[in-house]
């Protein structure tokens, strides 16, 4: 075994907590060697870790059992039909943002009576499927969504079981492009509005008015915009309960942060307990919304290594996932540490940049990081992708997507096979 401290100790950190460890100097995911799955399904391919998955949830699960509470996993986060049903099986509920999710999350036997339907824009036809469904709460965002809404129960007569999103307004998410709960983002409802919707629909025929939202951001290390949010939030429930209407839900969305590499994140048991000093005095049921923090270590992408070639400046390793195929690094400037699938002669490692095929600058998913000598047709896997890697992933330079590994023990199934060059074109005509 390489000496502790030789890898990248985000590795050596989140490792313990995931399913990956190296094993006899090959990286293993549980009881199955990577190279095996390279062998057999080829790359690149994300692979996953049921036990990893299992063991998050029922991390976050326990940190809150202080509180009254339902998991509502982030469908976004990793809507893999395969991962949607084993949140099922945990027992999780679901929170969705289109009704291309709710669809996903009904295929796989998911309640509807533990789905929270969030986003800015649901469509007509989203928000009848929701209703017909009966689901938990419908997170209206506008009074347009909400008018909209108030019609479409009171044509399938069925009453809608509603929140606002409110718009907490505090700055938080790690990326510009992953913020939302501030007044400046489109998200929710500032609070005067929300008052306002509250009360003035609240004996209305057919909206049930159960509850109230936020979600703040993505991402998020630092618990203090939790904490800001968490007692404005808890401020408006009562205030709310002073004018006589009693909510039965507080949804608090997701966001919280996890450590790709260098990320320090607090630790869950202060979450709960700013959760808990904000909203157990409400007797409130809480929600909350987790998405990456359940499924980022879960999963890696295994690539193989193409080619390498020296510059001038620099020793490029070019492998053949690309930005196609997972987006984060060029989207976000995210670092995903790069690792070896098999271990040999750590200690000569020296800096290199490992870029993918697509034809754009941008399609670099490190720089200067510090790899052993590399050759052609060496597997690597990049760290942390088993959140928004293969949800972001898209055909440009039409290429195919990735195929997705399910591991479970000592045995793997392939949970979505690798796209074919008819898949590039389904649907086109000439
Ligand atoms: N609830 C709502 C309403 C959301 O919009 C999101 C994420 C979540 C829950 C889950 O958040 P999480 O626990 O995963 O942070 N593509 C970006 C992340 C976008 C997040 C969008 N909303 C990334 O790769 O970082």
């Amino acid at each position: 075994m390489p000496r502790r401290g030789l890898l990248p100790e985000s590795f050596l950190h989140t490792s313990a907590a995931a399913g990956f460890r190296y094993q006899r100097r090959q990286l293993y995911a549980e009881g199955v060697a990577l190279k095996h799955i390279a062998a057999d399904v080829g790359t690149p391919t994300y692979v996953y870790s049921r036990a990893a998955i299992e063991r998050a949830f029922v991390q976050l699960d326990t940190a809150c059992r202080s509180l009254p509470h339902t998991l509502c996993y982030a469908v976004k986060a990793n809507s893999n039909l395969a991962i949607l049903r084993l949140f099922v099986q945990l027992g999780s509920g679901f929170d969705i943002v289109s009704g291309g999710e709710l669809e996903r999350v009904r295929r796989v036997g998911g309640s509807p009576d533990r789905i929270v339907f969030s986003g800015v824009g649901k469509s007509r036809e989203e928000i009848r499927e929701a209703l017909r469904a009966g689901i938990l709460l419908l997170n209206v965002e506008s009074e347009a969504e909400l008018e909209l809404v108030a019609e479409q129960a009171a044509q399938l007569r069925r009453p809608a079981s509603v929140s606002l999103r409110v718009n907490p307004d505090v700055r938080a998410g790690n990326h510009p492009h992953i913020r939302t709960g501030h007044h400046k983002h489109k998200f929710g409802v500032d609070w005067p509005e929300a008052r306002r919707l509250y009360l003035r629909h609240r004996r209305h025929r057919w909206l049930r008015w159960q509850g109230i939202s936020a979600h703040i951001g993505s991402q998020i290390l630092r618990v203090e915009p939790f904490r800001r949010a968490a007692r404005r939030l808890a401020g408006y429930v009562e205030e709310l309960a002073r004018a006589g209407l009693r909510l039965r839900y507080l949804d608090f969305g997701g966001g919280i942060g996890v450590r790709y590499w260098r990320e320090r994140p607090f630790p869950l048991p202060v979450y709960v307990r700013t959760l808990s000093a904000a909203f157990v005095p409400l007797g409130c049921h809480l929600l909350l919304e987790p998405g990456r923090l359940l499924v980022a270590h879960a999963g890696v992408l295994l690539t193989r290594v193409l080619y390498t070639k020296q510059t001038r400046r620099r020793t490029f390793v070019i492998v053949d996932a690309a930005m196609n195929d997972f987006l984060r690094p060029a989207l976000y400037g995210s670092v995903h540490p790069a690792l070896p699938v098999r271990l040999d002669s750590w200690d000569r490692r020296s800096r290199v940049t490992l870029v993918g095929p697509a034809c754009e600058t941008g399609d670099c998913f490190l720089e200067d990081w510090p790899l052993p000598p590399v050759r052609p047709g060496d597997l690597l896997v990049l760290w942390g992708a088993g959140a928004y890697g293969m949800g972001l992933a898209s055909n440009y330079n039409s290429r195919p997507r990735p195929a997705e590994v399910l591991v479970e023990g000592r045995g793997f199934r392939v949970v979505r096979r690798r796209e074919t060059r008819n898949d590039l074109w389904r649907g086109e005509q000439f």
